[in-house]
C-alpha cells in the first residue's frame, strides 16, 4: 500500500466518526457536560473573587511546587513535566461578566491546585457535593502547572471584545497536506495542564471544567506525555514515537534575551493587555509508526538530518553541535539533506520558536488497525506570523517528514501575561 492510500484510509477514520465528541456535548448542551463531569457541581466553592486561604484545606503536600503567581504565566518556559492534560472550552453564556467571573473562580482553583491543596472550602457536609473532586487528595503537586490562552473566536461580537483582539490571534491557514478534524480544533478558551503525575493533571482538568458548569463546555482535550524523570535521572533529551531525541534545537529557557525575542510579547508591539504574554499553536500530529517502523535507519536519519542514537546533526559528532547545513559530502550533495526537517525547520537560523510538545496515544483507529498516535505539538512564540507560519509552510511544502506525519488538529491562543497575587488570570484584557 502507498502512503497516499493510506492517507485516503486515515482521512475516512479521522473525518468520518458518525458522532463526534463534539456533536455529543452540542446535544447535551451545558446540563449534559455536568452529567458527564458527574453530579457534583460546584459544591460550596466558586462566589468570585473570594480569597480561599482562610477556610482552605491543608496543603496535601508541599514539595515539588512551580509557582503560579508571576510576572509571566508558569507552563511555558517551565521545564516540560513528565504529562500533559489539554483541553479546549467554548463558552455557552453570552455575557462577560460571567467569563470574567469564571476567570476569577479558574485563578483560585489553579492557584490552590498549584500549591498541592484541595480547591475551595474544606468541610465534610456529607449532605453537599465536595468542592474538590478528591482523586489528588494526598498527591504532591507534581510540579503542576496551568496556562491559560484565548483563542481568536473569543473575539467575535459575543462580549464586547472585538476589538481588542491582537492582530497575531487568527485562525492558522491551511497548510499542504492538512487532515484536519474539528475534533481537535479552535476553541474559546485553551488551558494547558503540566504534571509529573497524570492524575494530578487530569485533576485539574476536571476541576476547571466543573467549575466553567453553565458557562463554559469542554469541545476536545489531549492527554500526552514522555518519558519520566524516574525513567531518565539524568534528563537527557526526551525523544519522540519516532525514535529520536526531540528538542535540541530549542532555544534556551534560561537565556532571558532569548525568551524575549522569541517568546514573550514585548510591549512595542501590542496588545497592552499581552504584554508578557505569548501565542501558542497546538498541532495533533498523527504518525503512520507502522510505515516508519519498515523504513530503513538511514532514511530515518536522512529525514531528521541527524543520527538517531546520538541525536547528533548527521556529519557531526554530538547532539549539540552546530549543524552544520553547508557541509557536503564528496558528491557534492549536502550532508544534511534539502528536503530533512532539521534543514527546513531551521531556515536561515534567525527565527526560532519554543517547542514543549509531548507524545500521545489514543488506543487504535478501528477501520486500519493502526495506532492512533503522534506528537502532540506546542509551541509559544511571541508572533505566529513571522514565527511559526512561515516555518510551517516550508515544512509542509518539503519535508520528507511528511510521509510519516499527518496534521489532523490545530488551535491557536493568545496565553495571557502573568497574573500577581490578589489578581486573577485575564484581567488586563477584562
Ligand atoms: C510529528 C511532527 C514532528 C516531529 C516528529 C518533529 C521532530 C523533530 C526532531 C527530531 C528534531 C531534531 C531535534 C531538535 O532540534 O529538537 C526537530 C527539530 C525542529 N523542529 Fe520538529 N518535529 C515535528 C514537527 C515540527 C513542526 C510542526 C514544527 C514547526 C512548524 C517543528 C519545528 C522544529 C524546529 C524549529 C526544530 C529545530 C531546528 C533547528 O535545529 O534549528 N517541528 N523536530
Amino acid at each position: 500500500m502507498t502512503h497516499n492510500q493510506e492517507s485516503g484510509n486515515d482521512q475516512d477514520s479521522v473525518l468520518r466518526k458518525p458522532v463526534s465528541r463534539r456533536d455529543l456535548l452540542r446535544m447535551a448542551g451545558v446540563g449534559g457536560l455536568g452529567l458527564m463531569l458527574g453530579a457534583g457541581g460546584m459544591g460550596g466553592f466558586l462566589q468570585a473573587g473570594r480569597s480561599l486561604n482562610a477556610n482552605s484545606s491543608p496543603a496535601r503536600n508541599t514539595g515539588d511546587q512551580v509557582p503560579f503567581y508571576g510576572l509571566q504565566q508558569s507552563g511555558i518556559i517551565t521545564p516540560p513535566q513528565d504529562f500533559l492534560c489539554f483541553a479546549a472550552f467554548a463558552i455557552r453564556s453570552k455575557k462577560l461578566a460571567d467569563v470574567r467571573a469564571l476567570f476569577q473562580k479558574w485563578t483560585a482553583a489553579a492557584a490552590e491546585m498549584t500549591q498541592g491543596r484541595m480547591i475551595g472550602e474544606w468541610n465534610e457536609q456529607h449532605n453537599s457535593p465536595p468542592s474538590d473532586t478528591g482523586e489528588a487528595e494526598g498527591l504532591s503537586p507534581s510540579k503542576v502547572t496551568i496556562t491559560f490562552g484565548v483563542g481568536p473566536s473569543f473575539f467575535d461580537d459575543r462580549f464586547g471584545l472585538s476589538g481588542k483582539r491582537p492582530a497575531e490571534l487568527r485562525d492558522l491557514p491551511a497548510f499542504n497536506g492538512d487532515q484536519l478534524s474539528e475534533d481537535w480544533c479552535g476553541g474559546d478558551i485553551g488551558i494547558q495542564v503540566c504534571a509529573n503525575d497524570m492524575q494530578v493533571a487530569f485533576h485539574a482538568i476536571r476541576n476547571l471544567a466543573r467549575i466553567a458548569r453553565g458557562i463554559a463546555v469542554l469541545i476536545w482535550t489531549q492527554e500526552g506525555f514522555q518519558r519520566t524523570a524516574g525513567a531518565d535521572p539524568t534528563a537527557q533529551t526526551p525523544r519522540n514515537l519516532l525514535g529520536f531525541k526531540d528538542g535540541t534545537g530549542n532555544p534556551d529557557v534560561t537565556d532571558k534575551k532569548a525568551m524575549a525575542k522569541t517568546v514573550w510579547v514585548q510591549q512595542i508591539e501590542g496588545p497592552a493587555w499581552m504584554e508578557n504574554g505569548s501565542y501558542m499553536v497546538t498541532r495533533r500530529i498523527r504518525m503512520r509508526l507502522e510505515v516508519w517502523d519498515r523504513t530503513q535507519l538511514s532514511e530515518q536519519e536522512a529525514t531528521f538530518g541527524r543520527y538517531r542514537s546520538s541525536g547528533a546533526p548527521l556529519g557531526a559528532s554530538k547532539e549539540f553541535d552546530p549543524l552544520g547545513l553547508d557541509r557536503v559530502r564528496e558528491d557534492g550533495e549536502p550532508v544534511i539533506p534539502v528536503n530533512s526537517h532539521v534543514r527546513l525547520a531551521h531556515g536561515d537560523g534567525s527565527v526560532q520558536i519554543l517547542r514543549r510538545s509531548y507524545s500521545y496515544s489514543s488506543g487504535i483507529d478501528r477501520r486500519t488497525g493502526q495506532m492512533d498516535s503522534g506528537l502532540f505539538f506546542v509551541s509559544y512564540q511571541r508572533s505566529i506570523a513571522k514565527q511559526f507560519i512561515p516555518m510551517q509552510q516550508r515544512l509542509s511544502q518539503s519535508d520528507k517528514l511528511n510521509e510519516y506525519i499527518v496534521h489532523v488538529g490545530s488551535a491557536v491562543f493568545a496565553c495571557f501575561p502573568g497574573v500577581r497575587e490578589g489578581g486573577y488570570i485575564g484581567e488586563t484584557l477584562f
